[in-house]
């Protein structure tokens, strides 16, 4: 469904991703793990095009992204931003209906509604969150909000950034199984970039690891422990000694 082949990026003299290469099948779910900085949002960002990269190719479903009609792809996405990114003028419904409420997808007002308090439910927040603003929220309740929104018109492919950061432990256990259910029941595709490894073992079909601008390790996540990789290994298991450097 996503293929990501020889993808570079640099900013200024920082050279993000190197060659990035990498394949996510339809109806799978790839997580990507590695350091703070090395490029995971950037890359999520490159396949959505918001992001140019400098050189390489971005194909979904077969299609280059850069050719065709840009609404009707971004339409087959939804995006769980890091920073959340609510429209904080509007009341958390209508964040989670934006889609819902133009273009294509438009339902009447009420059904939008409805339709968001019902994903909200599905994060786990009460339908009396509906009409707050953004910013009366905790800020793993605007993480939830975001995650509403991003599965709120149903899309073939999904990016989660950090979906369970700043969430207590329980509530990420709802989350990473409502991912896991997004793919298994409604066949979506996702993407995942997640530093918490239970997240990893409870989403994860396949796991790649980015590291210096490349893809370091992938694989099935149960090759995950048996990889043989000292990068791999480093960062499952948060030690501070090995080849990879803390400070960057
Ligand atoms: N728009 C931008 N302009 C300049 N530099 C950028 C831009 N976006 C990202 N970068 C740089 O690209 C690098 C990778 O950033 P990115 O946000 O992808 O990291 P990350 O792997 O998602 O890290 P984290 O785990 O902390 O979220 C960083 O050095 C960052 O400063
Ligand atoms: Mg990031």
């Amino acid at each position: 469904m996503i293929r990501l082949t020889d993808v570079q990026k640099a900013f200024g003299s920082n050279r993000v991703l190197r060659g990035v290469n990498l394949h996510v099948p339809k109806g799978t779910s790839m997580v990507i793990i590695g350091g703070s900085g090395t490029g995971k949002s950037v890359a999520l960002k490159c396949v959505l095009g918001l992001v140019t990269p400098d050189a390489g190719l971005i194909e979904v479903d077969g299609k280059d992204v850069r050719s065709g009609d840009r609404d009707a792809f971004l339409a087959r996405f939804g995006m769980l931003f890091q920073g959340g990114a609510l429209f904080d003028s509007l009341p958390v419904w209508q964040n989670v209906a934006f889609r819902l409420m133009r273009g294509a997808l438009k339902r009447p007002k009420a059904e939008a509604r409805e339709i968001a308090i019902e994903k909200l439910r599905r994060v786990g927040l009460k339908p009396d969150v509906a009409d707050k603003l953004p910013a009366e929220l905790s800020g793993g309740m605007q993480k939830r909000v975001g995650l509403a929104r991003a599965i709120a018109a149903e899309p073939e492919i999904i990016f989660f950034d950090e979906p369970t950061t700043g969430l207590d432990p329980i509530m990420a256990g709802v989350i990473n199984e409502l991912i896991r259910e997004i793919v298994t029941e409604m066949g979506a595709t996702a993407m995942t970039i997640t530093h918490d490894m239970s997240s990893v073992r409870a989403i994860a079909d396949n796991v790649a690891m980015l590291h210096e601008g490349v893809i370091k390790w992938t694989g099935p996540v149960a090759q995950m422990d048996a990889s043989g990789d000292p990068y791999v290994d480093q960062f499952i298991h948060g030690r501070a000694e090995g080849p990879i450097e803390a400070v960057r």
